[in-house]
């Protein structure tokens, strides 16, 4: 069964929904996105996933289509439209586009308003085999732009970076710009590097992750180091842990990168306390 979608407005099956060609989403990627998970219907971080969103239309001159109050209330309404589809675990995208106009590079006029589209897929269980072995990284070159703070739907770059992970049996590309560490194709990056939880900082070079914010937040609850500085390649290889983080992933534990052990080889003790916090945090909100 189709997921029931929003486009500009109206609800209707995902299939029936329909947008112009000349949509500058299509034409030109001119648009933005946000990826909401919902655990026993709540939206996750909501505030947060709507603060980011608020900065990212700014910064690429998109007007901001709903106040904060109609996203809450419409973007429950996807979510509760589709819990007899999807049940009560659910991945939100929206995404909201300069709207349509003749393909011009520049800005179309003031009265051209801006498209909006949310729809919903089931957030499926990660994988028992991920608590057991982890997973697989490679690092790679990043190919990016230098907005990735900016939540872009152009996400060429990060497309061809996760492919190339997948095409070397990894699950995914960490990326190395002028010899730092900044983030995963599509996930943000933790290592621990003598009892030192440490994350890039925010800036230009990767993407502000709801879940990052979280999981300083939660080590600093737990009294766990952190640290928001770069590390380079080198460091990153001796980590004796390395954390992959992301909405719909949530913490995934890097045992292999670039083909070598992380550590022992095996997730973490520092990931599987991390991964207990997350996952109270979450069954909160699911009683909530
Ligand atoms: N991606 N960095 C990049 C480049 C990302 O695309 C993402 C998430 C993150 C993690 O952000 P957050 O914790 O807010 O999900 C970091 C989403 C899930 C996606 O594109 O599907």
């Amino acid at each position: 069964m189709s997921s029931i979608s929003y486009l500009n407005g109206s609800f209707l099956p995902g299939n029936e929904a329909r947008i112009s060609p000349l949509d500058r989403g299509f034409i030109f990627g001119d648009g933005i996105y946000e990826v909401i998970p919902a655990y026993g219907g709540k939206l996750f971080r909501l505030d947060e996933h709507l603060k980011r969103l608020d900065d990212n239309l700014a910064a690429v001159r998109i007007k901001q289509p709903l106040t904060n109050e109609a996203w809450t209330s419409v973007l429950n309404e996807v979510v509760a439209r589709n819990q007899p589809i999807h049940g009560s675990e659910q991945s939100i995208y929206l995404q909201v586009t300069r709207g349509v106009a003749e393909r011009d590079h520049g800005f179309p006029d003031d009265h051209v308003e801006p498209t909006l589209f949310i729809t919903s897929s089931a957030l499926k269980p990660l994988p028992a085999s991920i608590a057991e072995q982890g997973v697989a990284a490679i690092t790679y070159e990043d190919i990016r732009w230098k907005n990735c703070h900016i939540k872009s739907i152009s996400l060429l770059g990060n497309i061809l970076l996760r492919q190339h992970a997948y095409d070397n049996d990894a699950v995914e590309a960490i990326l190395i710009r002028d010899g730092e560490v900044t983030e995963g194709a599509a996930s943000n990056l933790f290592a621990l590097i003598d009892d030192v939880l440490i994350t890039p900082p925010k800036g230009p070079l990767l993407l502000p992750g709801i879940t990052r914010d979280l999981i300083l937040e939660l080590a600093q609850q737990h009294h766990i180091p952190t640290c928001e500085t770069f590390i380079t390649p080198a460091q990153l290889i001796n980590a004796e842990e390395i954390w992959l983080t992301s909405s719909t992933k949530e913490i995934l534990p890097v045992t292999t990168l670039d083909g070598a052990a992380v550590g022992n080889g095996k997730p973490g003790k520092l990931w599987q306390q991390m991964t207990q916090h997350y996952q109270a945090y979450k069954q909160q909100l699911r009683n909530a």
